[in-house]
């Protein structure tokens, strides 16, 4: 076995290991032996990452599992849907099914919260392995067990929490990923980096371009602090009801924004992510919670990078300030007029706000000298 960097996300009866290094697909076997062995896996992938990887998993554990299929569904976001799963569901019934198949989610974000969210509903739950071929997947959507799919209403909004068994996190699987994704995911690194450990961001802001590069050992560790960060966070807070509110860092801009861009593919999740961390630095100085100087690194590393630093330079910054606060609104499932943010006090120390008015976002983005609609 090739030596894979191990963490556990501790969550008692439900803890799993997620597994980061090179090449694992070829040797899931092994590292997959104990969820496998003996069971009908069922993986499925997306139409692009489904011809480049399922065989070769295919092939690598169907001797060790007792039966396996293969399913795809399109890829793209618009699979996190209710006809998707409903199709998924009812393929994977049609298939047969007991309490011992195990699902295996291949792909980025938009199958793992699907295929976790079949799996959490087959049966009343049945056990499922994430394999993130992402990397936003491989830093976030993979682990801490948040699963679902998009409803009219909005995104996100039909779900449950349900853990996998394993994340098995090949960063050769990179290579075949889209630049622009690959930035993208990028940002979620930085997200962590933001909200608790200053000492990263500052790695980050001498390493981003070898990890954009895929040099392995610098991939490695980014992804590897990344998913210890986002497992203590879930450890001391599994379902949302304090601290793992501070992974929203930027995200409530984030959201407004890719829902004025309807998800279309104009503007990526952790493009509009990077966006967000911006405006949520600078909304924190204009609360004198954090520094000028800070606020301007934070901009200055999301420039340099190639990620939009600039919202308003974003298709969804042209929109009118009471749309984006409609959409935050709706985005924090809250009536009232007025909102909680994710800010920080320094680059490393995010904290909750709360009881934020309409009226004062509205006055910051127009002090931006943008949108006076
Ligand atoms: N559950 C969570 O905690 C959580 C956290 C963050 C985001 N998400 C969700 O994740 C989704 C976004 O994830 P995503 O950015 O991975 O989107 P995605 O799954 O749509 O993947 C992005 C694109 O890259 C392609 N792709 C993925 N891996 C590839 C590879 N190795 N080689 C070639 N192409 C590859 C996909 O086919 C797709 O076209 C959103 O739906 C978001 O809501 C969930
Ligand atoms: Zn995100």
């Amino acid at each position: 076995m090739t030596n894979a960097e191990k963490i556990n996300v501790g969550l008692n009866d439900r803890s799993y290991p997620i597994l980061i290094g090179p090449n694992l697909l070829k040797a899931a076997d092994t590292y997959l032996y104990d969820f496998v062995s003996n069971r009908h896996c069922i993986v499925i992938s997306d139409t692009t990452i489904g011809p480049i990887y399922q065989n070769l998993l295919a092939k690598t554990i169907s001797p060790i599992c007792c039966k396996l299929n293969n399913l795809r569904v399109p890829s793209g976001e618009n699979s996190k849907s209710l006809s998707v799963f409903t199709e998924i569901c009812n393929d994977i019934l049609n298939i047969g099914i007991d309490r011992n198949t195990i699902l295996i989610a291949l792909g980025g974000g938009v199958i793992g919260d699907l295929v976790g969210f079949a799996s959490a509903s087959l049966l009343r739950g049945i056990d499922y392995i994430q394999i993130p071929t992402s990397l936003l997947a491989q830093v976030d959507s993979s682990v801490g067990g948040k699963t679902g799919i998009n409803a009219q209403a909005g995104k996100n909004l039909i779900g449950a929490f349900h853990q996998p068994k394993i994340v098995l996190t090949d960063t050769n699987l990179l290579n075949s990923l889209s630049k622009r994704e690959l930035l993208s995911g990028y940002a979620e690194i930085v997200k962590y980096g933001l909200l608790g450990d200053a000492n990263f961001f500052k790695w980050l802001e001498k390493n981003w371009s070898d990890i954009l590069d895929l040099k392995q050992d610098k991939v490695i560790y980014a992804i590897k602090r990344s998913c210890e960060m986002k497992a203590e966070i879930v450890a001391s807070d599994e379902t949302e009801k304090g601290m793992r509110a501070l992974l929203n860092l930027g995200h409530t801009f984030a959201h407004a924004f890719e829902a004025i861009a309807e998800y279309n593919g104009e503007l990526l999740h952790g493009e509009a992510v990077a966006a967000g961390l911006g405006l949520a630095f600078d909304f924190s100085y204009t609360k004198q919670l954090c520094s000028k100087e800070d606020a301007a690194r934070v901009r200055s590393h999301l420039a340099q990078t190639g990620l939009p630093y600039n919202y308003a330079s974003l298709p969804a910054g042209k929109a009118p300030i009471p749309q984006i606060i409609e959409h935050m609104r709706k985005d924090k499932k809250t009536v009232s007029n007025e909102l909680t943010f994710i800010l920080a006090n320094r680059i490393g120390k995010a904290c909750v706000v709360q009881n934020i008015s309409e009226e004062e976002i509205s006055s910051f983005f127009i002090a931006k000298g943008v949108n006076h609609v």
